[in-house]
């Protein structure tokens, strides 16, 4: 199976530049980002605050996590329950990067990452793909672009949804973002030594689509 690593901050347009190269490839793409909002969003239901480790454990013990591809988009499911369109909110997104600085939820999702990669070809993104769950990936990519950038695309983003938030508010959020993923002691957000980074900050869509593709097919 040929595997591609993609890692990089938040907002850098991970999961929709690696969803469109995926489907050009007839590649899975598992947006591990996905797992960890999840397992947040189960624990914000269950009235359990995101870093509270010892009720995390205890919550782990009945939980169950899956990955399913409904006509071409992953799906998660969190005991049957099928959260993909809950898992979106500010809420939930600082809750995964609470959980995911927590070592039992990061070996919790280990196995299930690891396996669809045995299984299948796939272009898996998230923040330590390279450097921890795929390692020997075929190819490894750290996608970024500037913090300013992406809080820009963000705020269009909402914009179109009819939400309106302010510019500095989602800067804010990004950079402490960004910072509790790079700076937590297991598994921070880094390029691999043998990644290729590519800076998104001033390609379109399109054409960061277009070179993730033609770095994959180089090594195909
Ligand atoms: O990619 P995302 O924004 O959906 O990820 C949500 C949070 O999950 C992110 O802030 C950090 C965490 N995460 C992680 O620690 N490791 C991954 N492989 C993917 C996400």
């Amino acid at each position: 199976m040929f595997s591609v690593a993609i890692d990089g901050p938040s907002g850098a347009g991970k999961s929709s530049v690696c969803k469109c190269a995926a489907d050009k490839l007839g590649f899975i793409h598992v947006d591990t980002g996905a797992l960890y909002r999840a397992l947040a969003y189960n624990a914000l239901k269950n009235g359990i605050n995101t870093n509270d480790e010892i009720l995390l454990e205890k919550l782990l013990k009945t939980t169950k996590i899956e990955i399913q591809y409904i006509n071409g988009l992953q799906a998660v499911l969190v005991n049957g329950e099928n959260v993909t369109d809950k898992i979106r909110s500010e809420e939930v997104s600082m809750g995964a990067s609470n959980i995911s600085k927590i070592g039992i939820i990061r070996d919790f999702l280990l196995d299930l990452q690891r396996e669809l990669a045995e299984k299948n070809n796939v272009i898996m993104d998230g923040r330590d793909i390279g450097t921890v769950v795929l390692p020997n990936a075929d190819l490894k990519i750290f996608l970024t672009a500037s913090p300013e950038k992406r809080a820009e695309r963000r705020f269009k983003q909402l914009l179109e949804k009819g939400e309106k938030k302010e510019y500095n508010v989602i800067l804010e959020d990004i950079i402490k973002r960004d910072y509790q993923d790079s700076h937590r002691e297991i598994a921070p957000l880094k390029p691999a030594g043998d990644s290729v980074i590519v800076d998104t900050s001033e390609i379109s869509f399109e054409d960061s689509v277009l070179k993730i593709t033609e770095m994959i097919e180089a090594k195909l």
